[in-house]
């Protein structure tokens, strides 16, 4: 069965760009984002390690660890990272594994052979501080992925996890929460110092409260 959200993420030890990585421990005690690409030597794949290259800050100001796995040896990754620094103006500063005896990309589920049976599909597994997936994205091979998109997720998670709100429709950091339905109105008033709209019995809008 795949990985569900919810589930411990499947632990493994892995060669990688920078170094055997054991994957539960190189997770810490952060959030941690693995996501899969298909090919090395491929271009938008090749976009989109350059992009996440320039994201670094960003995911590490969330303290999120990022890594990247293919199905190529070592040796290709290194070759193809001069690639990714030529044209995308951004070294490789995160791990990608180095996956071609695909240990890792059967324990995730990431090869979906009606699709391809060589390659691996574009897997986003956002992983929590309890080594519990919280978010699973897949996108075929023919479209990059939007890792603005990954950030406004782990922005939800973070925000979540710590108060009880809920992010509605296109939420940015910054924006109004929802007040989740557990929370009575009682127990709202003193959660929420900064007050909530109440548009509906189930539907109370407050200030993100964390801002
Ligand atoms: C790409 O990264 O450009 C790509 C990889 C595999 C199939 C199609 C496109």
């Amino acid at each position: 069965m795949s990985l569900q959200l919810g589930d411990t993420v499947p632990d493994f030890t892995q060669e990688s760009t920078e170094g055997t990585i054991q994957f539960h421990q190189w997770l810490g005690n952060g959030w941690g984002v693995l996501f899969s690409h298909p090919k090395n030597f491929t271009p938008v794949c090749t976009t989109e390690l350059g992009a996440v290259a320039k994201l670094k800050p960003e995911f590490e100001k969330r303290n999120v660890k990022v890594i990247g796995l293919s199905v190529d040896p070592l040796k290709d990754h290194h070759t193809w990272s001069k690639d990714i620094e030529e044209t995308q103006g951004a070294k490789l500063n995160f791990p990608l594994l180095a996956d071609a005896d695909k240990k890792v990309s059967n324990l995730y589920g990431m090869i979906h052979p009606n699709a391809s049976d060589t390659m691996t599909v574009r897997s986003v597994f956002i992983i929590g501080p309890d080594k519990k997936l919280k978010l699973s994205i897949t996108y075929p091979a023919s479209t990059g992925r939007n890792f603005d998109e990954i950030l406004r997720v782990i922005d939800s998670l973070q925000l979540t996890a710590q108060y009880k709100v809920a992010t509605p429709v296109n939420w940015q950091h910054g924006q109004d929460c929802i007040i989740v339905p557990a929370v009575t109105d009682a127990e709202a008033d003193k959660m929420f110092p900064k007050g909530y709209k109440k548009l509906k019995p189930y539907l109370r809008v407050t200030p993100q409260p964390n801002r």
